[in-house]
């Protein structure tokens, strides 16, 4: 080949190369994606499949497939099937999943002002928890350093509900109903504070390992919102329940940050559309299950449950303040008197 030749497929190579963007460095874009090799999200969850946040992913890959014409494809592994507690969020930060749904408190080793959510009474009802959702602090939790030091990028909340206390012993109706019990806790000193507050003792139990925990008597109690009460059958071995409703679990959406940035611009926006389209249905579904949840677990016929009045939620309140006086600093004045600013 003669010299000239050569120079000029060289030249039409280079254009092609670059033609292709960052083809060259190995980066994909879109044309190297279709329904037969999709690009896949793998998201990892810990509850059941038809819980809240179970029909919420499902929801999430179903519209991300409609929505990028099959070139993306989220495979969702439900109730602890890929990652539990003790591991999917390392799994996250080392790209083994892509995305995770964790309740807040779940990120305390990373920030431990994520057990926000754990504070007692410090949210008001559902309308308080959206607020606090949209504002600024909160936005300021999902774009924290820490998180980014840990290649992680929170996207965005998807509500569940209150938690409510359970145990196998006796009706929770008086602060000194809890004294000398067990429970299991998610994660983090706050919620282990709550229950000594209460004279209670906790273990610190994956929730994929909650139910054989209460089963076995390792534990005498635990707290959820009903959805989980229900469709994890905590019913079977929790035969008193008190509506509490002394905190939250609410979900954060959390990716690898390395990940979600490969995603080529075009197929980016269509999944972060059906993110925000799946958040709105969250929200709705998580207070439609719940309640749902409720009538379930009150006709169910093997649980006593109890309605507490204002006075002992009251009572049981002052109990718990302790937990202000020892966490306020670790959470930050700043983001308590934030959320209670909402109100
Ligand atoms: C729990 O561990 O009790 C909850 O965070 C589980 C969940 O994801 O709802």
């Amino acid at each position: 080949m003669n010299k000239w030749l050569l120079l000029t497929v060289i030249s039409l190579l280079s254009l092609l190369l670059a033609a292709c963007g960052g083809a060259a460095s190995g980066e994909k874009s879109s044309e190297d994606y279709t329904a037969e090799n999709p690009l896949i999200i793998k998201f990892s969850h810990v509850t059941a499949i038809d819980s809240v946040k179970g029909q919420a992913a499902d929801h999430f890959a179903q519209l991300v497939d409609e929505k990028t014409e099959g070139k993306v494809k989220v495979e969702v592994y439900p109730s602890s099937q890929l990652y539990g507690d003790n591991d999917e969020l390392d799994a996250l930060a080392s790209g083994n999943v892509h995305m995770i749904a964790p309740s807040a408190t779940k990120m305390v080793k990373i920030d431990r002002r994520w057990q926000f959510t754990d504070m007692p009474y410090l949210f008001e009802d559902e309308e308080h928890v959206q607020e606090f959702f949209e504002s600024e602090a909160a936005h300021d939790l999902l774009n924290s350093d820490q998180l980014s030091a840990n290649d992680i990028k929170g996207l965005t909340f998807w509500p569940n509900g209150f938690k409510h206390m359970s145990n196998n012993k006796r009706p929770l109706v008086t602060v000194e109903d809890f004294k000398g019990l067990k429970f299991r806790a998610q994660a983090g000193q706050v919620l282990e504070a709550q229950f000594e507050s209460l004279g209670a003792g906790s273990a610190t139990i994956a929730f994929g390992e909650t139910y054989a925990a209460l089963q076995q008597g390792t534990v005498d109690g635990a707290e959820n919102p009903y959805n989980n009460f229900d469709t994890m059958k905590f019913y079977e071995v929790q035969p008193y329940l008190s509506s509490t409703q002394h905190g939250r679990v609410d979900y954060v959406i959390f990716v690898n940050k390395t990940f979600w940035e490969s995603i080529p611009e075009d197929l980016l926006a269509p999944v972060e559309e059906a993110l925000a389209e799946s958040t709105t249905y969250a929200t709705e579904l998580a207070e439609e299950e719940n309640e749902k949840s409720l009538e379930n677990i009150k006709t169910s016929g093997v649980v006593e449950f109890y309605e507490m009045t204002q006075e002992e939620r009251d009572a049981l309140k002052e109990a718990l303040q302790p937990v202000y006086d020892e966490f306020t600093e670790a959470i930050t004045p700043e983001l308590i008197e934030s959320i209670q600013s909402l109100k």
